[in-house]
């Protein structure tokens, strides 16, 4: 395998005697809808100010998907770019998994929607749910299957439409979040360590602090919960900024516990893409150097589980790491969820 020539770590996988076998994202591909929304265009809808929105947050603008344009479009058109790059026709594909909070419909899932639309064999399609953490779980979902020669090459994708759940007229949260997708193809490839180590973690005693009321076994969609405003989502900004810190931290810090690794080893910092602020906290605390971080929420807010996708996808294209390089990406959401991972590129 490549990097040990000049990056000193552990492979935490190792004890588990794959034979030789790692799981390396071998494509990455992104899609965001034509349409901006910038926050001289929030400033018409709600009573906020670019100012406000830009030192609270660092967001500029975000993508909104058209009327008939759904998540499994976003989805199936970021896969088709991740397959190309990575070489993958349709008919390889042996499994999707599409993390999202914003299926296009309750079901079928979206993962089926997608595999019709990239016109996939009848492999095995599901979607995952953990919010703005989806991605980092489905890659260490992924891996699994890989690993264990289950299957050779499986698409994850993050993806959301959180335009179609956003409360147009809540100042509190229509500001932070956007449409997007970021895809992954996953493989095995001898000559790279890739997926180091993924920690996950949940915290269902905090799951009030962000959530959708509506829509679901507890309260269906009725005339009430509409006219409640129950199909938007709902959250204590405060306390989540405070846990996302603190759930990244402490995760990032495992993920290199595990590796025997240092920050300054890692050539980018790619973070979920909520708030700058909450970026630059779990930096100073990490000691990552700012040149470390890879930041593009000001042109497309919080995408929830297409955020760390997306924005993979853009650090890779613009040459900011090489094969070979280590990267660390950190997620926080709603469950609350939160994640780490460490790639060798
Ligand atoms: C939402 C968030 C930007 C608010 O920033 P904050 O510094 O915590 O701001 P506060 O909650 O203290 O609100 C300050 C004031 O701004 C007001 N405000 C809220 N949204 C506003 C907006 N868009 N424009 C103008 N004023 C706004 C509030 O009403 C409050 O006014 P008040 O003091 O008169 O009550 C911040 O808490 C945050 O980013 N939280 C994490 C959210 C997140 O990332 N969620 C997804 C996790 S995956």
């Amino acid at each position: 395998m490549s990097s040990s020539t000049t990056q000193q770590f552990k492979n935490p996988r190792a004890k588990h005697n794959f034979q030789g076998r790692t799981c390396s994202i071998t494509g990455v591909g992104s899609y965001v809808p034509a349409k901006i929304l910038t926050n001289a265009h929030l400033e018409k809808m709600v009573d906020t100010s670019d100012e406000w929105i830009t030192t609270r947050t660092g967001i500029k603008e975000r993508r909104i998907a058209a009327e008939n344009e759904f998540t499994s479009d976003l989805g199936a058109k970021a896969a088709l770019r991740a397959m190309k790059m990575a070489g993958v026709t349709a008919e390889q594909i042996d499994l999707i998994i599409v993390a999202t909070i914003t299926p296009d419909m309750p079901f079928p899932s979206t993962a089926c929607l997608v595999q019709r639309k990239i016109g996939a064999r009848k492999i095995a399609a599901f979607d995952l749910e953990a919010a703005c953490s989806g991605f980092i779980y489905a890659l260490e979902i992924a891996q699994q299957f890989i690993m264990s020669r289950t299957y050779d090459t499986v698409l994850v994708i993050g993806a959301e439409k959180l335009s179609a759940i956003t409360d147009w007229k809540d100042r509190n949260t229509c500001v932070l979040f956007g449409d997007g997708a970021g895809a992954a193809i996953l493989q095995n490839r001898p000559d790279s360590h890739g997926l180091l180590t993924a920690v996950m973690g949940a915290d269902g005693e905090n799951a009030d602090l962000l959530f959708m009321p509506g829509g679901g076994s507890r309260c269906p969609a009725s005339v009430e919960s509409v006219q409640s405003r129950m199909h938007y989502l709902r959250m204590n900004g405060k306390e989540t900024f405070k846990k996302a810190v603190q759930a990244m931290q402490t995760a990032a810090e495992e993920a290199l516990r595990r590796c025997e690794l240092k920050i300054s080893q890692i050539k980018c910092v790619i973070p979920h893409q909520a708030n700058r602020r909450i970026i630059d906290a779990v930096a100073e605390r990490l000691g990552a150097h700012p040149d470390q971080l890879f930041v593009n929420l000001d042109k497309y807010g919080n995408t929830s589980a297409a955020s760390v996708a997306i924005a993979l996808d853009e650090a890779v294209h613009s040459g900011r790491f090489r094969r070979g390089d280590l990267i660390l990406l950190m997620v926080f959401g709603a469950g609350l969820t939160w994640g780490a991972a460490i790639i060798e590129w």
